[in-house]
């Protein structure tokens, strides 16, 4: 049966018992979807013990409105987590979280300068503080991101390295609708003829991927992806890049793996997306 706890001291001495189990963790900040639903099913496999948090993180917004407008499903979420058979349930309050200001702030350099970081400024250091909180509550052995936020999973990484939490991080495939949109908790606020044209992102990132096959000229794939987004007016483009999946930086010689990564506005939904191709 799924436990849910709400306060911190709660789960930990509950957590107590199972000191030589595996368990495997998978925060996230609810609006739960298939994507997290294969977070939840991959750390079923291979821990004792799974547990999912659901927190809707204040620090981790730039943008108030985005935060008020954050999709909430906390019942639908509770019932698909007891559904699939999540052991247990964190869902702390932000007094809980936060009974005071964090002080600390995290640097991740170049990692965190650029795409997300450059577009949502604090937004890293907002996620590191609470995906560190989060660590030093549950104290797992191993934890479960999506590659569909590429930028967040290396700074996990980063943090994980630079702060030997010892958590092993498992990063997971993004799960697409048919007609291959990502699929994101944001999706639940497109409205029908913004979600009919969302799928675009994915077309003009696999029409950057085919480029940079055939062409093997990154500028022109990133310039014609970019004409391609832009014959449709509804899209607010942030950014469009092609760059070296481990730094983020540009691709060079050493680069192994190549990211296409995109973030765009569609009525005021932020989605963002990539697609990674081996060398
Ligand atoms: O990816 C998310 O949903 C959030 O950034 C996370 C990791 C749960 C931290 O709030």
């Amino acid at each position: 049966m799924t436990k849910i706890f709400y306060k911190i001291a709660d789960i930990q001495a509950y957590l107590l018992q199972f000191s030589y189990k595996q368990v495997g963790f998978v925060p996230t900040m609810g609006a739960l979807h298939a994507g997290h639903e294969s977070l939840i099913l991959a750390s079923k496999k291979q821990n004792d013990l799974t547990i999912c948090s659901i927190y809707v993180n204040p620090t981790q917004f730039n943008n108030p409105e985005d935060l008020k407008k954050y999709p909430r499903t906390l019942p639908e979420d509770i019932e698909k987590l007891e559904k699939i058979a999540c052991d247990i349930i964190f869902i702390p309050s932000n007094e809980e979280m936060y009974p005071k200001n964090p002080s600390l702030t995290f640097n991740f350099g170049n990692l965190e300068s650029v795409m997300e970081g450059k577009f949502r400024q604090g937004h890293f250091n907002g996620v590191a503080t609470v995906v560190s909180k989060l660590f030093h509550i549950i104290k797992p052995n191993r934890t479960y991101f999506g590659q569909k936020d590429l930028q967040q999973t290396q700074i996990i990484s980063l943090l994980i390295k630079d702060l030997s939490f010892g958590i092993e991080l498992v990063c997971c495939p993004t799960l697409r609708e048919k007609d291959g949109l990502a699929m994101s908790s944001r999706n639940l606020r497109l409205n029908p003829q913004h979600r009919n044209i969302a799928p675009r992102i994915y077309q003009a990132m696999l029409l950057a991927q085919e480029l940079v096959f055939s062409q093997k000229d990154i500028n022109f794939a990133k310039k014609q992806a970019i004409d391609f987004l832009s014959q449709e007016i509804n899209f607010v483009l942030d950014y469009f890049e092609i760059v070296d999946c481990q730094t983020l930086g540009e691709i060079n010689e050493q680069t192994e793996e190549i990211a296409i990564c995109v973030a765009a506005f569609l009525g005021g939904v932020r989605l963002i997306d990539n697609l990674l191709i081996k060398r």
